[in-house]
């Protein structure tokens, strides 16, 4: 796979005008993407759970243009109101993939978005906004191209969604999905994100995903210039190398199912995320005093009641649990009783392991 199978050769239908409306969800790393090269190319492989709840969902009303005058235009609206501050991310996407999409020049497009979660609560909606728009602008070409299968579409979904944002291309299919060279994969590829085809162990299935909202301002350094951090980073090298041996492990215990191995990589793996902004220059602390008090009563409830659960963390304050679906109620017991207090607003999201994006 290379990047001109995507450039498409001739469109055989002539399309003048439709909507097309895609759902799609979030996607919390095990093993962390961080550090990129030049047009989105991962430092090293990852691989995620898709979620079920936290989603975007993104309507595109699109009309041929009676001259094809060179530009791209549309208008965004987010929850039905326009919404200009998402435009630069957006026109910088649109001309990053006009080459795989030529037919993007000729259309108006209106953009209709929204997510299930609340806006501005800290969770990253550029993977299931950029995986939506993807998704929606796919549906548009294969109207124009109805004989493209839809293993085609659904790769080349992912592999313009990781144009928008890398961890975007994790969030077309489900509920694993791997993304980025590694040797133990075989198709596996730095272009698109991939549903992970090896056995999956029980236990995984239905996995829940608590995503408690410690801080849900906006984050002192965004993902992109947290990626730049890690050219020249001192670890950089050992990073890389360890998330390739962290990823061999995690695909063992997916077949396994042991969970006290599970929980030892994904808590490393997101302690190794903080520590690469810590140690990087300019150095960055994301983590809140509340994400460290969280940490600490999940390992002493652990250490207490038996109970699997664990940490991740993304490049940010808040803190996700997964844990298995049978052990619910006596987390969810556990986080009212002792977690909610460190949440801004008392606010905390339930979600759970998905099957990925839908057509709506
Ligand atoms: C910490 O995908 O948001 O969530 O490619 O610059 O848009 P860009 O970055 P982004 O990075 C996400 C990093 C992470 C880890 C992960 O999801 O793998």
């Amino acid at each position: 796979m290379n990047e001109q199978d995507f450039i498409p050769t001739e469109y055989t239908t002539m399309v003048t005008s439709g909507v097309a409306t895609w759902k799609a969800p979030s996607n919390i790393a095990l093993v962390k993407y961080w550090g990129k090269f030049s047009d989105q190319i991962p430092a090293n492989p990852s691989i995620s759970f898709t979620l079920s709840h936290a989603a975007t969902t993104t309507s595109i009303a699109y009309e041929r243009k009676e001259k094809r005058n060179g530009g791209l235009s549309f208008d965004l609206l987010f929850e039905g109101k326009p919404k200009e501050e998402f435009r630069p991310k957006i026109s910088t996407f649109f001309q990053r993939i006009s080459q795989y999409l030529p037919f993007l020049q000729e259309f108006h497009l209106k953009i209709d978005t929204s997510n299930t979660f609340p806006h501005s609560s800290g969770i990253a909606s550029s993977a299931s906004g950029m995986a939506a728009l993807a998704l929606c602008l796919m549906d548009m070409e294969k109207r124009m191209m109805p004989s493209m299968k839809s293993d085609f579409f659904l790769k080349k979904a992912s592999f313009l969604a990781r144009l928008g944002s890398g961890s975007a291309c994790r969030s077309i299919g489900g509920p694993i999905v791997e993304w980025g060279k590694h040797h133990d994969l075989t198709d596996s590829s730095d272009l698109v994100g991939l549903p992970y085809q090896g056995k999956v162990h029980e236990v995984f299935q239905g996995f829940q995903d608590t995503i408690l909202l410690v801080h849900k301002g906006e984050k002192t350094v965004s993902s992109t210039a947290g990626h730049a951090l890690m050219n020249n980073h001192p670890f950089a090298k050992e990073r890389f190398a360890q998330a390739h041996k962290n990823l061999s492990r995690i695909l063992s215990i997916f077949e396994t199912g042991d969970l006290e191995e599970f929980i030892e990589i994904v808590e490393s793996e997101a302690l190794t995320l903080h520590a690469m902004m810590m140690t990087s220059v300019p150095y960055f602390v994301l983590m809140k005093p509340q994400t460290l008090s969280i940490i600490e009563k999940i390992w002493t409830y652990r250490k207490l009641s038996g109970v699997p659960l664990c940490f991740t963390l993304d490049a940010g304050a808040n803190v996700h649990l997964l844990y298995p679906q049978k052990d619910s109620n006596k987390v969810l017991q556990f986080i009212k009783n002792e977690l909610v207090v460190y949440c801004e607003n008392g606010q905390y999201i339930c979600d759970q392991v998905g099957g990925g994006s839908e057509k709506v």
